[in-house]
């Protein structure tokens, strides 16, 4: 990375209360337990209530990260909210967080790649840092794909759950945090994961509604033999622009869609499974929350140290994919520069 090194210095999440488990679902479309645990690794997910829209998830993990981080809202330069299922086409997500935190000075801004969102959204505000236009950079992942999940889908409806993750980034001691980026498209193949009404290519109807065409539609096939390939790929390739190999990794999180996935980028990778982080047995595939969710939980049981190599990767709408290798740099004096 060119500039000043950037790193996470704090870390939250959030998950609503309420549980979908796999019983549930046997009782409202064809399926059973035996069937997504083996096919997903999947058991359970969580589900917002119907009261509750994006930012009041994005809020709470803001909330948690700042105080990890021990950084004021009003103190924050930026907000960048990764995420397709926001409150309203606008305003942003993200200015709605913005204003419910009091980040009075912040800009702010949303910024959508599917389950790869939050590694373009730590890419992208790292960069402000980097070059010296921001201190203090509030990056979240959060999608409440349940509001947009198609609960007669059996092929969809069994993966997907709510959650928030966020993370805050500051200029760090060179040599720490950020090593590498890898982001990449493939726009050719975005109609395999869409949701088809509702944007200005066929606006919301009463037609649209009742063809279903408001929820998400997924040619799962597809979509999982691009996040075979790209995920594996891209990780190895944010290993070798941070000048390091597949021995050097302490913990991979990947994005959390399909064990089967996992352990494909596992065995390219050549890691031992216990360098893996791993919640989709509970939370399903959040989308852009999964990775944040799951390194704040990797951080908060105290598996990930100062030092440690983190490779983060994931793949989504789009179809997009992204990866990141840092060196962990914990919050607190000495680090922050
Ligand atoms: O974050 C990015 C979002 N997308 C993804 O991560 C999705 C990636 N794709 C996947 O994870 C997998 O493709 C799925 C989990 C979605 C599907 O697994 P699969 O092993 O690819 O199953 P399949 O679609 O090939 O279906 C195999 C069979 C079919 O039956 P037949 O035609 O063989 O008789 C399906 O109808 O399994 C059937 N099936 C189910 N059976 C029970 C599909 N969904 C279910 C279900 N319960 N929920």
């Amino acid at each position: 990375m060119l500039g000043r090194s950037v790193g996470i210095v704090g870390v939250g999440s959030y998950l609503p209360e309420k549980v979908i488990t796999n019983a549930d679902l046997e009782k409202i479309v064809d399926t059973n337990d035996e069937w997504i645990v083996s096919r997903t690794g999947i058991s359970q997910r969580h589900q917002a209530d119907e009261d509750t829209a994006l930012s009041d998830l994005c809020i709470e993990a803001a909330k948690l990260a700042l105080a990890d981080a021990k950084v004021k809202p009003e103190d924050l330069d930026l907000i960048i909210v990764a995420t397709v299922t926001a409150d309203y086409a606008f305003p942003s997500a993200s200015c709605l967080v913005q204003g419910k935190l009091g980040a009075t000075k912040a800009a702010a801004f949303d910024l959508g790649a599917g389950c790869s969102g939050f590694m373009y959204a730590i890419a992208t505000g790292s960069q402000f840092i980097a070059n010296g236009v921001y201190d203090n950079v509030l990056v979240i992942g959060a999608d409440i794909l349940t509001k947009i999940t198609d609960y007669t889908d059996r092929g969809t409806c069994i993966l997907f759950g709510d959650g928030a993750g966020a993370a805050v980034l500051q200029p760090v001691a060179t040599g720490e945090g950020m090593l590498s980026f890898v982001l990449g498209s493939n726009g050719e193949n975005g109609e395999l994961l869409i949701q088809p009404a509702g944007g200005s290519r066929r606006p919301a109807s009463v037609e649209s509604v009742e063809a279903r065409q408001h929820y998400i539609k997924m040619a799962g096939n597809e979509v999982y033999k691009f996040a075979v390939r790209t995920m594996g790929e891209a990780a190895v390739e944010s290993l070798v622009k941070a000048g390091l190999q597949e021995s050097d990794v302490d913990f991979l999180v990947p994005h959390q869609a399909n064990i089967r996935i996992v352990d494909a980028a596992v065995k390219r990778l050549g890691i031992d499974r216990d360098k893996v982080i791993v919640n989709l047995d509970r939370c399903g595939n959040m989308s852009a929350a999964s990775i944040p969710v799951a390194l704040d939980e990797a951080v908060k049981t105290g598996k990930i140290h100062k030092g440690d190599v983190v490779v983060m990767v994931g793949f989504g709408a789009g179809l997009t994919y992204g990866a990141c290798t840092m060196r962990w740099a914990r919050n607190g004096e000495e680090t922050n520069v």
